[in-house]
């Protein structure tokens, strides 16, 4: 038997000096050096927004955040905190859901937001080139005058950043269609502690010459260097694309839902997305796109929204109402109403109900998230379970827990488990946490499905991954970070 033992010693990092600021000035841009020390001296305000996470659950006290506007700087920021073993927290569109974009203490935050230039794009191969700071919505803006698009897209698309998304191996809606970003990244070109750059910017299919280091970045959140290029491969953009929202009167009938979408869409279905009443409500009350009507969702347990890609409009088109046709018509039909979108406005409405329920959710109180993996069959027994639990401990009042709600991407097996509570509390997460991780566990399921494990989950790693797993995972950190100066305290205690 291997044992694994736990050094929770975590290497101490210094704090950023005036000394390293009037360092930094001598390279970077004044522009660049957002600092309350001394001697730029910016009001803390300045730099609140860098420390705040997006759901306001962790702030960091940063004193200095660095904007470079190139890889040479950057390089030359790391060799300083490497030298001066100053701790480092990259940071993309600060979108994260984990808690791992901030700092924990008062770590230096090195901001990619200024780092946006396409490098080039290749219109045969579809390989796109791009800074890790171009944010996702503008690189598919830019490909899309070539009849590309981008191979993820996920609500937050006008805000995080490519580098971002691939620190954190982000999912999104269209992973069922083009799959993971670990197939989709062709390179990447990284910034590691001490201040090398590995330039791994191939643009290749294929490429078998050992180990494939990039991967080690896809989701390392920032803890094993900075990614400062990103070299993908885009697909060409689907010549007809609809959708269409089911409303399910029970969450049973998803399972045999899913797989006759599949059976009858085959190729051309790219989403299969899953809201269930509660998610559904919230959207519509915070204004998430135009929901159906009251009769349309009467009886209604949860809803599917369906997007199918294909080649020819009215060939995809007589799929999705044959597909329509038989699901309403058997005996014991499965859903009640199937709603098909009739315009690129009413297309964009549909997805905004599931793409809105992250802001629905974040209206109506402080959100605890859980994005995990288990099987598709058991989504509502999760939710069921998490609601009775507050229920039993007497939190599902106005005033702590106002909502439970389960929403995701059904055809990856992927349910975001969500608690809107008046507050973020003691009682509240003690009474969530290890509770929703044994439940995961218990399906053999994962702790985090897409978002990571930031400062949120470290602690929880073990309830998805095995000890020897945990212990390789901190031997490759010692190897690219001896000082642990990159993104301290995420991802391992
Ligand atoms: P940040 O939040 O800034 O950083 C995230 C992590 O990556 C941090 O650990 C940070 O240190 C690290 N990092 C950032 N940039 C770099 C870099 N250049 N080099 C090294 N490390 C870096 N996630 C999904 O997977 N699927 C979804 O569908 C999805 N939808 C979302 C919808 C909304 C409305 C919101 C707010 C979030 C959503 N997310 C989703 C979570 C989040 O948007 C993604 O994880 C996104 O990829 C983060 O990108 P970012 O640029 O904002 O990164
Ligand atoms: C989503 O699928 O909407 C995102 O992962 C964000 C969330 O979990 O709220
Ligand atoms: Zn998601």
């Amino acid at each position: 038997a291997i044992r694994w033992q736990h050094s929770s010693a975590q290497p101490t990092v210094n704090s950023v000096t005036s000394e390293d600021i009037v360092h930094f000035a001598k390279f970077l841009p004044q522009n660049a050096i957002l600092s309350t020390l001394p001697p730029i001296s910016v009001p803390p305000s300045e730099i609140e927004q860098y420390n705040a996470d997006w759901m306001g659950k962790y702030r960091g006290r940063s004193t200095t955040v660095l904007r470079p506007q190139t890889t040479e700087q950057v390089s030359k920021i790391m060799k300083r905190c490497y030298e001066r073993r100053i701790g480092v927290v990259p940071q993309g569109g600060n979108t994260g859901l984990v808690g791992g974009s901030v700092p924990l203490k008062d770590e230096l935050i090195l901001s990619l937001s200024n780092m946006s230039k396409v490098r080039s794009f290749d219109p045969n191969s579809g390989a796109l080139v791009a800074d890790a700071g171009c944010i996702l919505e503008a690189l598919s803006e830019y490909i899309s005058l070539h009849n590309h698009i981008m191979p993820l897209d996920l609500g937050a698309k006008g805000s995080c950043q490519i580098g971002g998304n691939v620190s954190t191996n982000a999912g999104g809606l269209r992973l069922l269609r083009y799959g993971s970003l670990h197939g989709s990244v062709l390179g990447l070109e990284v910034v590691l502690p001490d201040g090398t750059v590995l330039d791994n910017l191939s643009t290749l299919r294929k490429d078998n010459t050992g180990y494939d280091l990039k991967q080690l970045f896809i989701g390392a959140e920032g803890t094993l260097g900075v990614v400062t290029g990103v070299s993908i491969l885009t697909p060409p953009a689907p010549q007809a694309v609809n959708n269409v929202i089911l409303a399910v009167p029970r969450f049973e009938n998803v399972l045999p839902l899913f797989k006759l979408a599949r059976q009858h869409l085959s190729e051309i279905l790219s989403a299969f997305e899953f809201i269930d009443r509660t998610a559904y409500e919230l959207a519509v009350k915070h204004g998430q796109g135009r929901g159906l009507s009251d009769e349309e969702i009467e009886g209604a347990e949860c809803f599917v929204l369906l997007e199918t890609s294909g080649a020819e409009r009215a060939h995809d088109e007589e799929k999705l109402n044959t597909l329509l046709e038989t699901l309403l018509e058997s005996s014991q039909p499965l859903i009640t109403t199937g709603v098909l979108s009739q315009s690129p406005a009413q297309f964009a409405s549909l997805w905004k109900l599931r793409e809105g329920v992250t802001e629905a959710v974040a209206k109506e109180g402080k959100a605890y998230k859980y994005d995990i993996s288990i099987p598709l069959a058991s989504f509502k027994e999760v939710v069921d379970a998490t609601r009775e639990r507050l229920r039993s401990k007497g939190l599902l009042r106005e005033d702590a827990v106002r909502h439970v709600l389960g929403y995701g991407h059904v055809g990856d097996g992927n349910l975001h488990l969500n608690i809107a509570a008046a507050a973020y509390t003691p009682e509240i997460e003690s009474a969530l946490e290890p509770f929703v991780y044994e439940l995961v566990a218990s399906y053999k399921g994962s702790i985090s499905a897409e978002h990571g494990i930031g400062a949120m989950k470290t602690y929880a790693i073990q309830y998805s991954k095995s000890a020897v797993a945990i212990d390789m995972m901190r031997r490759i950190k010692q190897v690219f970070d001896p000082h642990g100066i990159m993104n301290p305290g995420k991802v391992l205690e």
